[in-house]
């Protein structure tokens, strides 16, 4: 169990406020340290590698996909499983391109461009040296290049004004690549639950407040995506949209922040590297009345982890004008008809699964050697057991791990290995954050009984081999409470 997590108050006043927390630093110094690891033990790989890679996406491999996974089962227990007001959704990636002129998003979604005069490199104008944290006004000036004096990173040419560029990734639909068949991927999951806001409510027969919870892939084209999978080009959102009634959506948006930053620190995120931070007016999302952000200590500084936004009317309000689809809602206890407000949570099971693997991330010297391992949440864990044989050369003990490993596995990730002598297997399974190893020896033949070591503490105890299945069982259950 993790201690309780302490959220401070979240900032109302004045609007872009973090909540003042002293830096505690991030949990792991080098974002190498992480990338290198997840590459070596089969978390993430760049993708296409063997054709120089393609900047911006990333596979997940064999340990990857397992913690994706994990991170989405979570978040989909705490969001729709464990809530009776909170029904799912999975729309398509490609919706009509009406609802993103609707949206705003044709008009709206882009970040300021820079344009090096002599290599030619681009650059998101906030992200240059010199510019970092420059107000939404000021990203918008002409003049912003010139008054800061800014040069391009690389060869210290001179930059063009800032000019806004749209982050939608653009397709066709259908053989003919004519304008009329422009289709965009969707960057945000968001819309398709607006879109859908009277099918589900209808055939679930919810009444407000309820939501709509969705897990699936966005696309944007980021002009500076970096920091491994924090900000990819094609990548998943978990979003969570809540219809209300309008005068309540203030306090349902201040009982979300504290609901969100606890699912962090439930899946075992140090709160002292979590804060809020309000979003300035000039800096709102152009659907947003109000947003905070959860934010992490990243290695590279503090950044969103996910946005809790108060959407207002404005999305229901305008599919209804474009679409002529009446999206009301009428509430029977006091027979008004309205537009619900929506307050959202937008989170992203590549960033949450990224936060879990740096703040999981531990060092120490044990009998003078290094250890490393993952102090993952066993939910969250890839596999939740390793079984090992002490002596691979003996047929009866291969045989009692494989019969062990097969029941384990009707219920959860278990996995043998016996490549390498048992100190260096235990090492493995620490590095990839396996909280138990089950060891069968020699007195395992005779006694019926095997060896399991907890990954944190490393102790180790005697189990009957008949009971170390609801042993397991249990831990994993307890791990949950
Ligand atoms: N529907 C609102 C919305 O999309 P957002 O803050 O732009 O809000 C929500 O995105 C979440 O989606 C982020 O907190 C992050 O977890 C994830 N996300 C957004 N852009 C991303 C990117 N380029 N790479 C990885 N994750 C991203």
């Amino acid at each position: 169990m993790t201690d309780p997590p302490v959220h401070p108050a979240a900032p109302t006043t004045p609007a872009a406020a973090a909540t003042p927390v002293a830096d505690p630093g991030p949990a792991v110094a080098a974002l190498d340290t992480i990338v290198s690891l997840a590459k070596r033990r089969g978390f993430v790989f760049p993708s296409s590698e063997i054709y120089g890679g393609i900047n911006a996406v990333w596979d997940y491999g064999p340990l990857g996909v397992e913690l994706k996974n994990n991170v989405k089962r979570a978040w989909w227990r705490a969001m729709v499983q464990e809530r009776d007001d909170i029904v799912g959704l999975d729309a398509g990636i490609l919706m009509a391109p009406q609802v993103w002129v609707t949206s705003g998003h044709v008009a709206s979604f882009s970040d300021p461009l820079v344009e090096c005069g002599t290599c030619r490199r681009r650059y998101r104008l906030d992200e240059l040296p010199g510019a970092e944290g420059l107000s939404v006004t000021d990203q918008k000036d002409p003049g912003v290049v010139e008054r800061l004096g800014l040069r391009c990173p690389n060869d210290g040419g001179p930059l063009s004004p800032p000019r806004r560029f749209n982050l939608m990734f653009k397709t066709y639909m259908g053989p003919v690549e004519e304008d009329a068949a422009v289709v965009y991927l969707r960057p945000e999951t968001a819309q398709g639950s607006y879109v859908n806001f009277k099918n589900v409510q209808q055939s679930s027969r919810k009444k407000l407040p309820f939501g709509i919870a969705q897990i699936g892939k966005s696309f944007r084209n980021e002009i500076s995506p970096g920091n491994f999978v924090f900000r990819m080009r094609e990548f998943e959102q978990m979003e969570m949209q809540y219809f209300v009634r309008p005068d309540d959506a203030a306090r349902i948006f201040d009982e979300w922040l504290p609901r969100r930053w606890d699912w962090y620190a439930r899946y075992g995120v140090d709160s002292r590297r979590l804060r809020f931070r309000e979003h300035a007016p000039d800096e709102l999302a152009h659907y947003a009345k109000k947003a905070i952000d959860v934010e992490y200590r990243f290695p590279f500084g503090w950044k969103e982890l996910e946005g809790i936004h108060n959407r207002g009317d404005f999305d229901l309000g305008n599919h209804q004008r474009a679409s002529g689809e009446n999206l009301e809602y009428f509430d029977p206890a006091t027979e008004e008809h309205f537009i619900p407000f929506i307050i959202e949570t937008a989170g992203g099971p590549d960033r949450a699964a990224f936060t879990f693997l740096i703040d999981s991330y531990r060092e120490e010297e044990v009998r003078g050697e290094k250890r490393v391992s993952l102090a993952l949440h066993p939910d969250l864990a890839p596999y939740k057991v390793a079984v090992l044989p002490l002596l691979k050369k003996r047929p009866e003990i291969v045989a009692l791990c494989h019969k062990i490993r097969d029941d384990l596995k009707t219920d959860m990730m278990a996995v043998y290995d016996d490549t390498a002598a048992i100190g260096k297997l235990y090492r493995r399974q620490d590095e990839i954050g396996t909280p138990w190893c089950i060891t069968v020896d020699v007195d395992s033949l005779e006694d019926g009984a095997v060896t399991v070591r907890d990954r944190d503490s490393m102790t180790q105890e005697r189990v009957p081999v008949e009971g170390v299945k609801r042993l397991i069982t249990d831990r994993l259950a307890a791990s949950r409470a």
